[in-house]
Order: C-alpha cells, then sequence, then structure tokens
C-alpha cells in the first residue's frame, strides 16, 4: 500500500433521536448563526421548527439562507458569504443533504476570505481561515457531512468544480436516521447509487497489497446491496435508514483510502455531464459507472475479478478472470436497473450533440483518472457507450 497520513476531524453525532443534542453542541460557538438549507424539505417534515427552537434555547440570532439547489450553485455561495461578512456570523449550520453541506463549506471558506470563492474553488487560491460549521444531515448520498469535499457550480462557466480544504470538514455532524425517513424513494435510490460508486472508485487504484483496504470496500458495498432493497421496499424502516445512513458515510470519510488513491474518473466525468445538464449526481453516476469499468477492464483484470466474485457472487472456478469481472459488472448494472437507477444519458435527454462539449469541459484539466487514465478520445468512447 502507499505510505499515508489521515485527518478527519468531524465530530460524528449518530442516531435516532439525535437531533435533540443540538443545543449542546451549540454552546462552544458564536451566537451569531447563518441556518442553510435547501428547497423546502426540512419545513415539510418538521425538522426546521426543531432546529430553531434548539438556535433558541442556545440563544442564538439566527440568520437563513434557504434556496440552495440540488446541484449547488456559485450565486447562491456567493448570497450566503454576503450574509457572513454583512451580519459578522460566527457559525454556520447546513441542514440538508450533500448540496446544502457543500455549499456551507464553501460560504464558510468564502466569508473568510478577502477576493471572491471562485478562485478558492478553481484552486487558483488556497483557504487560510473559514467560519466554523456544523452540519444536520437529511439524506443519506455523499459522505459531505464527514469530509472536506464540496462541489459546486457555476452556470455562467458550465463547470462544477470539486474543492476541499483541511479547513473545510464540518467541526460536527448530527446523523439522525429519523431525518432520512421523509426522503422520497427516488432520491434514496441516488443516495444508494452514490455511496456505492463512492466505494467503487476507491477500489480501483492502483496500490498492491491492500488486503484490508479492499475487505472494508466490499463489506459497504455488501451491506448496502442487501439492505438497500429492503429499504426501498419499507421506506419509513429506521433500521434500514440508519444502516444506510452509516454506509454513506464511511463510504467516503477518508478511511477505504488509506494507503490507496482511488479513481475519480467518473466523477470527474459525471460532474461534466451535471455542468451541462442539470441531472441528479448519481443519475449520472449509474449510467456511466458500468460504462467505465468495462471500458477499464484490462488495467487489472485480477481487481475486476476479485470484486466480481465476493461482493456479486460470480463464480470464478475454471474461469478466465475477465469473464468473471464482466459478469461482475452486468451484475451491478443489474442491481441499479432494478431498484430504479437510469441506464442511459437518453434518460435525461442527453444526445449525441452534447457529448463533445461534456468531453471538453471534463478534460479541461487534462488527463485524468488515478487508475485509468482518459484522454478525450477514451471520454468520448465512454460517453458513446453510454447514450
Ligand atoms: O432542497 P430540499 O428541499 O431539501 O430537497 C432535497 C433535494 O431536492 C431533497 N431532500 C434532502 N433531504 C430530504 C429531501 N427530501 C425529503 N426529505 C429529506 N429528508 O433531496 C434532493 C437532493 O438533495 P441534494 O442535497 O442535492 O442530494 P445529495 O445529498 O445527493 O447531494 C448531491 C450533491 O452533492 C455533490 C453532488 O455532485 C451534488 O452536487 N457531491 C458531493 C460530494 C462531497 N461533498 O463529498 C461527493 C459526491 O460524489 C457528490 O459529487
Ligand atoms: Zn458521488
Amino acid at each position: 500500500m502507499d505510505a499515508f497520513s489521515f485527518y478527519n476531524p468531524t465530530k460524528l453525532i449518530f442516531g435516532q433521536g439525535k437531533t435533540d443534542t443540538l443545543s449542546d453542541e451549540l454552546v462552544i460557538y458564536d451566537r451569531n448563526v447563518l441556518v442553510v438549507y435547501g428547497g423546502g424539505s426540512i419545513k415539510k417534515n418538521g425538522l426546521y421548527d426543531s432546529v430553531m427552537l434548539q438556535l433558541e434555547a442556545a440563544g442564538c440570532n439566527v440568520y437563513e439562507l434557504s434556496g440552495v439547489e440540488p446541484n449547488p450553485r456559485l450565486d447562491t455561495v456567493r448570497k450566503g458569504i454576503d450574509i457572513c461578512k454583512e451580519s459578522g456570523i460566527g457559525f454556520i449550520l447546513a441542514v440538508g443533504g450533500g448540496s446544502v453541506i457543500d455549499a456551507t463549506k464553501a460560504i464558510a471558506v468564502g466569508a473568510r476570505y478577502n477576493g471572491d470563492i471562485w478562485d478558492i474553488i478553481t484552486k487558483q487560491e488556497i483557504a487560510t481561515d473559514a467560519v466554523p460549521f456544523g452540519t444536520i444531515l437529511t439524506l443519506a448520498a455523499t459522505g459531505s457531512e464527514m469530509n472536506s469535499g464540496s462541489v459546486i457550480t457555476n452556470w455562467e462557466t458550465h463547470q462544477k468544480l470539486g474543492w476541499g480544504s483541511v479547513l473545510s470538514f464540518p467541526h460536527f455532524s448530527i446523523l439522525d436516521p429519523v431525518n432520512t425517513v421523509s426522503v422520497p424513494k427516488d432520491q434514496t435510490v441516488y443516495g444508494i447509487v452514490d455511496m456505492m460508486t463512492h466505494v467503487l472508485e476507491a477500489y480501483f487504484h492502483p496500490a498492491e497489497n491492500t488486503p484490508l483496504q479492499d475487505r472494508m470496500c466490499e463489506s459497504i458495498l455488501q451491506t448496502v446491496m442487501e439492505t438497500g432493497p429492503e429499504l426501498l421496499d419499507d421506506l419509513k424502516n429506521l433500521d434500514h435508514r440508519e444502516t444506510i445512513m452509516y454506509c454513506g458515510t464511511m463510504a467516503l470519510n477518508g478511511i477505504t483510502q488509506m494507503g490507496a488513491r482511488g479513481d475519480w474518473g467518473t466523477h470527474n466525468l459525471e460532474h461534466a455531464v451535471s455542468a451541462v445538464s442539470d441531472i441528479p449526481h448519481a443519475g449520472g453516476l449509474a449510467i456511466l459507472f458500468p460504462h467505465w469499468m468495462q471500458y477499464s477492464i484490462d488495467v487489472n483484470v485480477k481487481r475486476g475479478a476479485q470484486l466480481a466474485e465476493r461482493v456479486f457472487g460470480v463464480e470464478r472456478e475454471g474461469r478466465e478472470d475477465k469473464d468473471v469481472a464482466l459478469e461482475g459488472i452486468d451484475r451491478l448494472a443489474e442491481f441499479w436497473r432494478g431498484i430504479g437507477a437510469p441506464t442511459r444519458l437518453a434518460d435525461y435527454e442527453i444526445g449525441e450533440d452534447q457529448i463533445e462539449e461534456i468531453a471538453d469541459i471534463a478534460c479541461e484539466r487534462g488527463i485524468f483518472g488515478n487508475y485509468q487514465k482518459l484522454d478525450k478520445d477514451d471520454v468520448m468512447y465512454i460517453l458513446q457507450e453510454s447514450l
């Protein structure tokens, strides 16, 4: 495995009913609080009221930024930064899914930066300070609640870019499965696909001798594949919500990538698709990932066969590794199709006329992918196969 250092300062507060402990967490932070949330789901399910009561009880002056979009936009981040600067905000609370949390990370850093936050997102400048922030997660999917990553879309330039900093980890995250019970079926499917792809991105790495990393990845995938369909049949089941929530966090909090850096090319490609057509992140991933796996099969056919055997139960005895690996990819695609994930770019009305623009955006920063290097021709092929 590769040498590594690991840093993750986020305090996790996990479990049913843990939302009620918010006021305990708030005591050490500034009283001027900005609450960031999305398009209104937290008002419908009652979480907004519960959060506001606790902020009031803690004596906070509350400011609000609502309307953070799925695939959060730079304009909205800038609005949040303006509120922070004008009102002397000393603590930010994100209440929502990955989009709300990602926007909050950019607001937190942007509020303590004199220039435009886009400089930091585009990596021309480095964050040197941030307003502390915590999160209450409402959707199990991205892992943003326990990592430093943030993905922001600039609609003017059609760029959807990921960035991160040691300063963009949440100080705490409350993971109360009760808050995910209202997530509708389609978003639950997207969450399942997203967390699985985070593990798969990690699994396809160029390092050698990673038996524990492999087993950790495989166990997360197996758990999601066992519990996901049961949850989709019973969306209010708190035990299943809890399991899936824990899987989503473990899939992308850095632990699976200790000593082995994953590929992440498909995520880069999906971000380019979303930058051209505002589709759900995991919808794009469900379409692209099996095609990326097929395209990359020869990079390390043993690794693909290992995944197929251990996670998808493919019979290996007496067969070529490549056959086994290919059957594993089919079973993955079949699993996603079976839970209702999209299978073709056409499902989002993305046609052949758009793929060159997508490929150009994906390749803007040059060749990408840590396991399989992709250039524009490779990307065009994968997109063509995904139509
Ligand atoms: O906006 P509201 O009204 O809250 O509704 C949201 C939104 O419409 C709804 N929702 C969330 N919690 C709910 C709920 N509806 C009912 N009940 C609840 N409890 O779900 C919709 C989608 O929410 P969103 O936050 O956009 O979803 P997700 O968590 O999947 O986040 C997607 C974003 O995260 C980025 C993606 O690119 C995308 O922009 N990613 C962030 C990563 C990271 N920071 O590490 C990694 C990921 O790979 C990903 O790229
Ligand atoms: Zn993702």
